[in-house]
């Protein structure tokens, strides 16, 4: 039986295409998701692309039952592990569903590795586990845990549960990327991200409003401490994100214990750029207005990108153009994007 990568909330938007660039590198994937903010659609344009096949279990990965039966039914050498919840505000409104599925769910998916002897594995944290106290550029000795909202703190928590767990036993191969901004499609105009409802974040709006789904950009405050007032964050293209869990795989498969690394390109952009970049390379026009600050909003936020150019040998090589041009891209050939 050949090894598989398990890759958890595969079908998700930075899940489908880190499969893709798995399947590229010649890793043999099974996909568990439970299609809560997904359908099947993103893998089988992934398979379409590689021309090759990806096994997919329909489970929840808080299903310890279900989840042993992947292990069982497969040989798994690693688990890539992205499945969650992902909304800020939501969270703030529904703390105890982002704790039970992040949390809980990462939990349970360490007990059943634990179980089957797999110890290698990558999970998905978010540049929010450093909360709003810290200086830019951030490095990963930066303080964690000042957290603004449940979303953030369930990172943090698993972070930690992570930490522990490497600590208890020498065989566990941990890995947490901390994920800065993540924007951009697949260069192929197949395959992006397919929000529910009204976009959250600002590059599916501002897409949405070139592509004429929304009327208008709110630009949330433009009296920071920063260039232009706006807020500036560091937006990482997704293909140079999936690349990053590739290097970061590797680099787990030969070196024990638990490492952090910040995936993020060094460089910062206020939202007054990235409007004016989208209108640049997609040649349409964005309307905007100004409006008032989004609560738990900070100023500002970018990586310190060192440590994993350092020890991963992995940078983000893709810069705004080929951000904004593949947005545009998969936007406009796909505007009710899946479905
Ligand atoms: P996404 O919602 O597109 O993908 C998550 C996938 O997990 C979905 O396919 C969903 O159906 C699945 N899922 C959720 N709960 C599950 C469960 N209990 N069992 C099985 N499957 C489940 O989100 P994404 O943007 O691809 O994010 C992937 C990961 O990266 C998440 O953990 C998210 O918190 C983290 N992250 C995302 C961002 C971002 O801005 N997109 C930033 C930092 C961190
Ligand atoms: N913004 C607007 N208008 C919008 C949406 C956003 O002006 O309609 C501004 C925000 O105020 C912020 C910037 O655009 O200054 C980026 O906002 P996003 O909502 O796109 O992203 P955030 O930085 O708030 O958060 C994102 C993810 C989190 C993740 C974090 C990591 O949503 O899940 O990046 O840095 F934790």
């Amino acid at each position: 039986m050949k090894q598989k990568v398990l890759v958890t909330g595969g079908a998700g938007y930075i899940g489908s295409h880190t499969v893709l660039e798995l399947l590229n590198n010649n890793y043999s994937v099974v996909v568990v998701d439970n299609l809560s903010n997904s359908s099947r659609e993103g893998l089988r344009r992934v398979e379409q692309i590689t021309q090759k096949t990806i096994d997919f279990e329909e489970i929840d990965i808080r299903d310890g039952d279900a989840l042993s039966r992947v292990f069982e039914r497969y040989d798994i050498q690693s688990v890539l592990h992205f499945a969650g919840h992902k909304s800020v505000g939501e969270s703030v409104a529904k703390p105890l569903q982002y704790y039970d599925n992040n949390f809980t769910g990462t939990l349970s998916l360490c007990e059943v590795m634990q179980r089957f002897n797999v110890y290698e594995l990558i999970f998905s944290s978010s540049a929010t586990v450093y909360g709003a106290t810290t200086q830019c550029p951030i490095s990963e000795s930066a303080p964690i845990g000042a957290t603004t909202n449940p979303y953030g703190s369930s990172k943090y928590m698993v972070e930690r549960m992570l930490m522990d767990l490497a600590k208890s036993d020498p065989q566990w191969r941990i890995a947490t990327l901390r994920y800065f901004n993540p924007v951009g499609a697949h260069p192929s105009g197949q395959l992006g991200e397919d929000p529910n409802g009204v976009p959250n974040n600002l590059v599916p709006f501002v897409s949405q409003v070139a592509v004429g789904k929304l009327s208008e950009v709110k630009v949330f405050g433009n009296d920071y401490n920063t260039a232009d007032g706006t807020g500036v964050r560091d937006y990482i293209h997704v293909v140079d994100l999936a690349l990053g869990h590739i290097a970061a795989l590797q680099y787990m498969e030969e070196h024990q214990g638990f490492e952090a690394f910040n995936l993020g390109t060094g460089r910062g952009h206020s939202v007054l750029n990235i409007i004016s970049a989208f209108e640049k390379y997609s040649g349409q026009k964005v309307p905007f207005r100004i409006v008032e600050r989004r609560s738990g909003d900070i100023a500002e936020c970018f990586a310190n990108p060192n440590k994993a150019k350092d020890i991963l040998n992995w940078s983000a090589e893709r810069d705004l153009k080929e951000m904004m041009e593949d947005t545009w891209r998969w936007q406009s050939k796909n505007p009710s994007g899946y479905s």
